[in-house]
């Protein structure tokens, strides 16, 4: 039935609406989509009814405790997509198991001028340029104060934190003291269930701030003087070879850190995932199908070595319940996605759960646990 629903609702959403809002700018669309969602989370019916359509739970085999948090469903909204924390209803009633939010960064921040998207709909991506556009820490605290209890009571939202993008916060002393800052305004926020560091958004002054060995650990022994109650995620870049990857993973380990989210987007504009021209001047890194394949082996190799010391969340170019469910098998304990969303429609993340189920009980699995690295051992 749901996923007669789902199916239906997927087929409209690519027949009729996406064709639609291809047809415009991918920068006019995701505004419009923004204060549609907060429209319509005004309306309690409406969240109602939308979650009766989407949601897909299946707590005896979706269900599980990662990092001493409760998941209804692995499957998240990754960072990015709801960067000021304004769409967590919406985000729930679309059936998401947990979402991150932002990043978020110390000072409010306008992002690089636009256009901050461009679309790549033969290679499902896009070209993300958006340069940490949010509120700020303390605005966006302050929102997620005012969330009434039952938005988070079985929906954990992860905060994602970088540093502020500008041009004064390139030095490595001002950026750290930038991640503490925000760290320090969110760090006894109840409504959080974790943080995520990012540090690796290319898309900012500077570059990629803390992918070498060395100055993570300047920044991570920073996070450690903090003594955090939650826990600390790292969101890792794809474009590094496995022996750099390493290197900061061995650090990360070092600051008894225990899960990294693999990872960001994909810097090279090269593969034969990219099937489309790019205007010269573009400017920007490739998120979607183009991510999926580095993020599939960084997923493997870090099982592979570090199983039972650190947890993998799983986030590139998931667009079906196949794609979700070979992370998970390659080592993902949780999988996350924005961009399969946009192409394939809010419906995906019910499906995706639906469909996770059938192949769970076709390998004879009980629990989503069973499944993480079973095909990588
Ligand atoms: C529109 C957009 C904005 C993004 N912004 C952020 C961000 O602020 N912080 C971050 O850590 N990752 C950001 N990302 C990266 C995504 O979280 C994700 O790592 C990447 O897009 C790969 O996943 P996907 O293929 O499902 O999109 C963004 C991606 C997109 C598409």
């Amino acid at each position: 039935m749901v996923r007669s629903i789902s199916h239906n609702a997927g087929a409209v959403y690519r027949r009729f609406l996406k064709p639609l809002l291809f047809r415009q700018r991918p920068d006019a669309v995701h505004s419009r989509m923004l204060k549609l969602a907060a429209v319509y989370q005004k309306f309690p019916a409406a969240i109602r009814t939308i979650s009766r359509i989407l949601v897909y739970r299946n707590d005896a085999l979706l269900k599980q405790t990662v990092n001493g948090i409760t998941f209804r469903n692995p499957v998240g909204l990754s960072a990015g997509f709801d960067k000021n924390i304004e769409l967590l209803p919406t985000m729930q009633s679309v059936g998401y198991g947990f979402m991150t939010g932002g990043s978020v960064t110390y000072q409010p921040c306008d992002g690089n001028p636009r256009p901050w998207f461009y679309r790549l709909p033969k290679s499902k991506s896009l070209i993300v340029n958006v340069g940490l556009a949010n509120q700020g820490v303390e605005r966006i605290r302050q929102r997620i104060t005012s969330y009434e209890e039952k938005w988070l009571a079985e929906f954990p939202l992860i905060v994602s934190i970088a540093k502020t993008n500008s041009p004064e916060n390139c030095n490595d002393n001002e950026a750290i003291a930038d991640y503490i800052g925000s760290l320090e305004v969110v760090r006894n926020e109840k409504h959080i269930a974790a943080y995520e560091l990012n540090i690796s958004c290319p898309n900012a002054y500077g570059g990629e701030p803390f992918t070498t060995p060395k100055r993570l650990d300047k920044l991570l022994t920073a996070v450690d003087a903090l003594s955090l109650t939650k826990p600390v995620w790292i969101k890792m870049p794809i474009n590094l070879a496995w022996r750099d990857f390493n290197s900061l993973l061995q650090v990360i380990l070092k600051h008894h850190m225990t899960t990294v989210v693999i990872g960001n987007l994909n810097k090279q504009r090269l593969g034969k995932q990219l099937q489309d021209a790019i205007p010269v001047g573009t400017k920007g890194n490739l998120s979607g199908l183009p991510t999926q394949k580095l993020s599939d082996e960084l997923i493997a190799k870090t099982y592979q070595k570090y199983h039972g010391k650190l947890i993998i969340v799983g986030v590139g170019g998931i667009f079906s319940a196949k794609d979700a469910y070979r992370k998970i098998c390659l080592g993902a304990s949780l999988v996350g996605l924005v961009t399969g969303m946009i192409f394939e429609g809010p419906q995906l993340i019910g499906q995706i759960n639906e469909e996770l189920t059938e192949l769970l009980v076709k390998d004879g699995f009980r629990n989503i646990s069973e499944a993480i690295g079973s095909n990588n051992q």
